[in-house]
């Protein structure tokens, strides 16, 4: 508990004095006239992740097409927090700009629940279609203005399954009495309970440690968790129930938001749009490069009939449907663009 106290003053600390210049500052004016803002991007990956690299694609973009009037400068690495405290940062305006797990706002939006039910993507194709032409993801993505923040676009994160020491999971019964570690998503937690396992909910960055130290059994994550950040070092066993495909956000703070000129605006929500679709190559060589590197580290991977784990997870769909007209509509919403 110390430890957690301690760390988190220095998140603090470090945060402050990092951010000291943070939230669309800046009186300089470009060629057109445009006054420059400089800003701050946050997030929990290394420099050599997939999504950091379509991260420095976004802010590439936007410093070209606004005339280098933007300039985002990106924090990586957990440099400024665990995924609730840069949520916490953009909220208060503190921080501009962070890339999360959809399944880490849920606790501040509860509409992103959608996007941790597992099974609700049948495919990648229905994936991608939902991300890419859903109007209620553009309505969730605008939901949380007043709570001081809005999602400017999403980026591939793949899809997630079961890791373990060495025990291949095929079926919910083999799930009994595991500890796995899920996001803190109260749907993840209920998607472990529904599968079987006992969910361990916990921030990213203390998962290697516990499953080395045997504080969980397992976790659940796409592939580049067991390489880029290391897991099958200590985690040998990925069993494929393929169970969540939860897109990555790009949410900018309201206050920052509201600072900027329409033309930003635009520049913005088209420099995500296009890294955005860049991202898929980046990501789908980065999955071929990582299962070979897994199978260098040892890691087993096992195909199984996922049928019960997908008829184990049906009751959240239904629970999630029942909660409210829009989510019943989010949800139909969803199930239509699976063509
Ligand atoms: C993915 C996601 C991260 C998230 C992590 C997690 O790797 O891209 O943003 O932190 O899952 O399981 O917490």
């Amino acid at each position: 508990m110390f430890k957690k106290i301690k760390l988190g003053l220095l998140v603090s600390v470090s945060s402050l004095v990092l951010l000291s210049a943070c939230g669309g500052g800046g009186t300089a004016t470009t060629s057109s006239g445009e006054k420059s803002v400089s800003m701050r991007l946050a997030h929990n990956q290394g420099t050599d992740h997939p999504v950091h690299k379509s991260l420095e694609e976004f802010t590439k973009l936007a410093k070209e097409e606004s005339d280098n009037s933007v300039n985002v400068q990106v924090f990586p690495s957990g440099q400024l927090g665990q995924e609730r405290d840069v949520i916490e940062l953009v909220q208060s305006g503190t921080l501009d700009l962070a890339k999360v797990s959809a399944s880490a706002l849920e606790s501040f939006e509860d509409s992103y629940s959608i996007f941790s039910l597992p099974y609700v993507f049948k495919s990648q194709e229905h994936y991608y279609n939902v991300m890419d032409n859903s109007k209620s993801v553009q309505e969730i993505y605008k939901l949380s203005k007043d709570k001081g923040f809005i999602a400017l676009g999403w980026y591939d994160a793949g899809q997630r399954n079961i890791y373990t020491g060495d025990k291949e999971v095929k079926s919910p019964k083999d799930l009994a009495g595991m500890k796995i570690r899920v996001q803190e998503s109260q749907t993840s937690i209920a998607m472990i309970k529904a599968m079987g396992g006992s969910p361990t909910p916990m921030a990213f960055g203390e998962v290697y440690t516990s499953l080395q130290q045997g504080i969980i059994d397992g976790a659940e994550n796409n592939i580049t968790a067991l390489t880029v950040n290391k897991h099958g070092e200590v985690a040998k066993a990925y069993t494929l129930t393929e169970h969540q495909y939860v897109p990555d956000i790009l949410i900018v703070s309201t206050k920052t938001w509201d600072k900027l000129s329409d033309s930003q605006k635009d520049t913005l929500a088209n420099a995500v749009k296009e890294s955005s679709e860049s991202h898929k190559k980046v990501w789908a060589d980065a999955v071929k490069s990582e299962e070979e590197a897994a199978e260098k580290l040892g890691v087993k991977m096992y195909e199984i009939d996922k049928e019960p784990f997908i008829k184990a997870a049906e009751p959240l769909h239904e629970e999630f449907v029942k909660k409210n007209e829009s989510y019943k509509k989010y949800f139909e919403d969803f199930q239509a663009q699976n063509k």
